[in-house]
């Protein structure tokens, strides 16, 4: 390990005391699936939305790379290479030249194989807590760059907010919004759903030529979401991976029956599911609907959650 940079240096400096990052789930409030590419992604136009169900992801001084966690998924979330945390300490540390040497702990709320992108997260929440720890000072734009080979949607998380994901999902652009708060309810399955198996199952249904994804439909989400009128909002929604996650989990529909007929504005599957989530008009008629679905018994978990949401922060 190389010395502490002295206070003369203008480099960035090392943490001291134990780095905490909160990060956010995401949701896809418009998700355009265009063809299947040679490299095995499908191109997309998607409008990210950063929502307020977080990991929490502590970050100490060790002489090894290690991860333990508590929470949701724990005892099923496999804590080695093959974490996504561990991958991004690792792509971190090997382009700052730096030792991969922390000691990781997650704190997770988000579910596991959800929809939800909480390995995406995760990730996006190791690079920001590694560079504070270590003091790497790695521009964003790099940070994204590292974070977009790991995950698609671990740039989105990076950045948080709502934003216009093109490309397999790595290409963010921010959307400049005066800020309205958006009041969503959470429907969270019982078993998660492995991403290929939906994008697999929906290149299944489709039948013959298919499409660029039409930045249009996404533009037209954007819009709505101007006009600060949930109704509006509601009217826009929608997921082309939904047929494809209803296809392998037949029983979601009762989910998004269940909450529409409790008063949602709109009902949908989130990313590749199998979490549904439905639109309320405000922070009340969202704790109404919550209890509603809670008492309707269709998920393991109802929550409230408010978008959108900074992406991954120190705390
Ligand atoms: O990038 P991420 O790890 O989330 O992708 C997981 C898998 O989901 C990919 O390997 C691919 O099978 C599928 N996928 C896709 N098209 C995308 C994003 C993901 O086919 N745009």
């Amino acid at each position: 390990m190389t010395e502490a940079w002295g206070p003369d240096d203008d480099k960035p400096r090392r943490a001291t005391g134990p780095v905490r990052v909160r990060v956010p789930a995401k949701i896809n409030l418009h998700l355009g699936v265009g063809p299947l590419r040679p490299d095995g992604y499908h191109e997309l136009a998607t409008v990210y939305h950063a929502i307020g169900i977080f990991d929490e992801l502590t970050a100490r001084a060790g002489d090894t790379l290690t991860l333990t966690m508590e929470g949701e998924g724990t005892g099923e979330l496999a804590l080695d290479e093959t974490n996504l945390i561990i991958q991004a300490a690792r792509a971190l540390a090997a382009h700052a030249r730096v030792p991969a040497y922390a000691r990781l702990h997650l704190r997770k709320s988000i579910p596991l194989a959800g929809g939800l992108a909480g390995g995406s997260a995760d990730a996006a929440a190791a690079l920001i807590a590694c560079d504070t720890l270590w003091g790497t000072g790695i521009p964003r734009e790099q940070l994204s760059d590292l974070g977009g080979k790991l995950g698609s949607d671990v740039p989105f998380l990076l950045h948080g907010g709502t934003a216009l994901g093109t490309g397999h999902g790595e290409a963010v652009s921010p959307i400049l919004a005066r800020p309205t708060a958006w009041h969503w309810v959470v429907a969270i399955a019982d078993g998660g759903l492995a991403t290929p198996d939906v994008y697999r199952e929906l290149d299944r249904l489709r039948d013959g030529p298919v499409a660029a994804p039409a930045l249009a439909d996404a533009d037209a989400v954007l819009a709505a979401m101007r006009q600060r009128n949930p109704a509006v909002l509601a009217a826009a929604l929608g997921n082309d991976l939904q047929p494809a996650a209803l296809a392998l989990r037949p029983e979601l529909a009762g989910v998004l029956k269940a909450g529409v007929a409790a008063g949602a504005l709109a009902g949908l599957i989130s990313g590749s599911g199998p979490t549904c989530v439905f639109l309320a008009a405000d922070a009340g008629h969202a704790a109404a609907l919550a209890t509603a679905l809670d008492r309707a018994e269709v998920c393991r978990e109802v929550r409230t959650a408010r978008g959108p949401m900074p992406g991954a922060r120190v705390i």
